[in-house]
């Protein structure tokens, strides 16, 4: 009998020691905030409500979830009186509530969605009133204590500042995490009371209450510690960072990626990676980015939300928001910014920058070129230094160039212009009228030549010698 579920967020807390103006569960780890993680992970049970307790700037909270969980709602605590509160607030703007609850912290992204499932799963077919998410740590400090009998059945919690040399020398502490009946916990919840050192409501002692009224009480023990972390300051922040990459990073390789170097290669939760693969050290995958079989990226590249066809090749690059076709070879240093297209085969080399730019099929741009709100025709020449003049200052204008095209190095287009299919610009040319196709177009100063200019002007320096040596003048020597 799979019952009714609902998921419970704790995130009310400022995280004063995080020194940040912006409240702890949106900071990002790898691709979601710290509250994205944990929406994300308990999409496992199918919630029919996914609840966030919000207190501390809880506008901005509410926004970030209106943005990438829109199906979460949330409830205000305005005074964060214990974590035992914050759930009660919760139960009690919905007393509809039945089933299964799952309570969680927002701020702790790393665990898995199948512990949570499994959480659930044993709560749910051992009948429990509450079941406890618990891990066993090397360093319990500061945490909740898991008190056993000799059994092994769970008595209760006991926090750090509340426990006795025996209590305090338990490894097995108390995730945060918890599976409850609802009935269960709206009953116990009622009866939490403040008598402990912080004089909190503390959630954890509904345990023993539960116990104590009865009801089967137990623990699921996470296989993974790191599971249970959280995240207090920006150093944990970090160590959750490392974590979730190496997590990531493994899970790529044994899917068939190849990382010359997983510790500074850095994937989005987000990110997909096809097999066959190749990431060269210092790749950033951000985003909605997603890399097709046989592509190779790296060294030093940060691609966000772009796609990557196969067999493509970026090196030392930047995109965004960009679309490299398939055998596209893009870098070393080039800038792909927004709605850059490439066709398969395209290259864009060293120095070049597009932008809003639709680049055909097997097109070059292989060096210092500028191409905004642009079109390049498939197998189009684009030379070194070309330019598209996209902005007069005020609007933006587009650049058609035609089909086979091969603009010569130098050359500014003007937009709105066009240059039509297989037509020739000739280097150093200032475009401002359509090229037709086939045609050439030059416009640039024709070239004079002052006879002898240098040795009148500049007699006696390096380049009138040379000169004469040229002209084989007697009276210079070869020194
Ligand atoms: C809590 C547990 C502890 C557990 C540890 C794991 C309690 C009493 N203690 O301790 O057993 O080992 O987590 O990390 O539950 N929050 C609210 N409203 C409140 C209070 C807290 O939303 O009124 C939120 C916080 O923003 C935070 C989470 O609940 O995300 C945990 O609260 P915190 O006070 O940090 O609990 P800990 O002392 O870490
Ligand atoms: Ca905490």
């Amino acid at each position: 009998m799979s019952s009714e579920r609902s998921a419970i967020i704790l995130a009310a807390g400022l995280g004063t020691r995080m020194k940040s103006t912006k409240p702890k569960v949106l900071h990002e780890v790898l691709g979601r905030s710290l509250v994205g993680h944990v929406l994300r992970s308990v999409r496992a049970i199918r919630p029919e409500r996914q609840i966030v307790v919000v207190g501390a700037a809880a506008d901005q909270v509410r926004a970030h979830l209106a943005e990438v969980a829109p199906e979460a709602e949330s409830v205000f605590q305005d005074q964060q009186l214990g974590t035992g509160h914050a759930v009660s607030i919760a139960m009690a703007a919905y007393p509809e509530l039945k089933g299964t609850i799952l309570v969680a912290f927002g701020d702790a992204p790393l665990l898995r969605s199948s512990s949570i499932a499994e959480l659930v799963e044993v709560h749910e077919k051992k009948g429990n009133g509450v079941t406890v998410l618990t891990a066993v740590v090397d360093d319990p400090h500061g945490l909740g204590r898991i008190v056993r009998d000799n059994e092994g059945n769970v008595l209760r919690n006991v926090e750090h500042r509340d426990a006795d040399p025996e209590e305090l020398a338990i490894r097995e502490i108390n995730s945060g995490t918890f599976a409850c009946d609802a009935e269960v916990l709206r009953t116990q919840l009622a009866r939490l009371s403040t008598a402990n050192d912080q004089g909190e409501y503390y959630l954890t002692d509904i345990i023993e209450l539960a116990r104590e009224a009865g009801h089967t009480v137990g623990a699921v023990v996470v296989d993974d510690p790191t599971e249970t972390l959280g995240c207090n300051d920006r150093a944990q922040l970090a160590d959750l960072r490392r974590i979730l990459q190496g997590r990531i990073n493994t899970e790529l390789m044994k899917s068939g990626v190849t990382m010359d170097d997983p510790a500074t290669t850095w994937i989005d939760a987000t990110a997909k990676v096809a097999p066959d693969v190749t990431l060269r050290p210092g790749v950033q995958l951000k985003g909605a980015t997603a890399v097709d079989s046989g592509a190779e990226i790296g060294p030093d590249t940060t691609l966000t939300d772009t796609i990557v066809g196969a067999d493509a090749v970026v090196v030392r690059s930047h995109a965004d928001q960009s679309h490299i076709g398939e055998g596209a070879h893009v870098g070393p240093f080039a800038h792909l910014r927004p709605a850059s297209k490439l066709a398969e085969k395209a290259k864009i080399g060293a120095f070049v920058e597009t932008k809003n730019a639709e680049i055909g099929a097997g097109a070059k741009a292989n060096h210092l070129a500028y191409l905004g709100d642009a079109t390049v025709g498939a197998d189009a020449n684009i030379g070194c230094g070309v330019i598209t003049a996209n902005y007069d200052g005020v609007k933006k204008y587009r650049t058609e160039i035609g089909e086979g095209a091969f603009i010569g190095c130098d050359s500014t287009l003007v937009a709105p212009v066009s240059i039509g299919d297989g037509a020739y610009v000739g280097a150093g040319s200032t475009i401002v009228k359509d090229v037709e196709p086939g045609d050439l177009g030059v416009a640039r100063a024709r070239q004079t030549a002052l006879t002898d200019w240098v040795a009148k002007k500049r007699p006696g320096t390096v380049s009138d010698k040379a000169a004469r040596r040229a002209k084989g003048e007697a009276g210079v020597s070869e020194a």
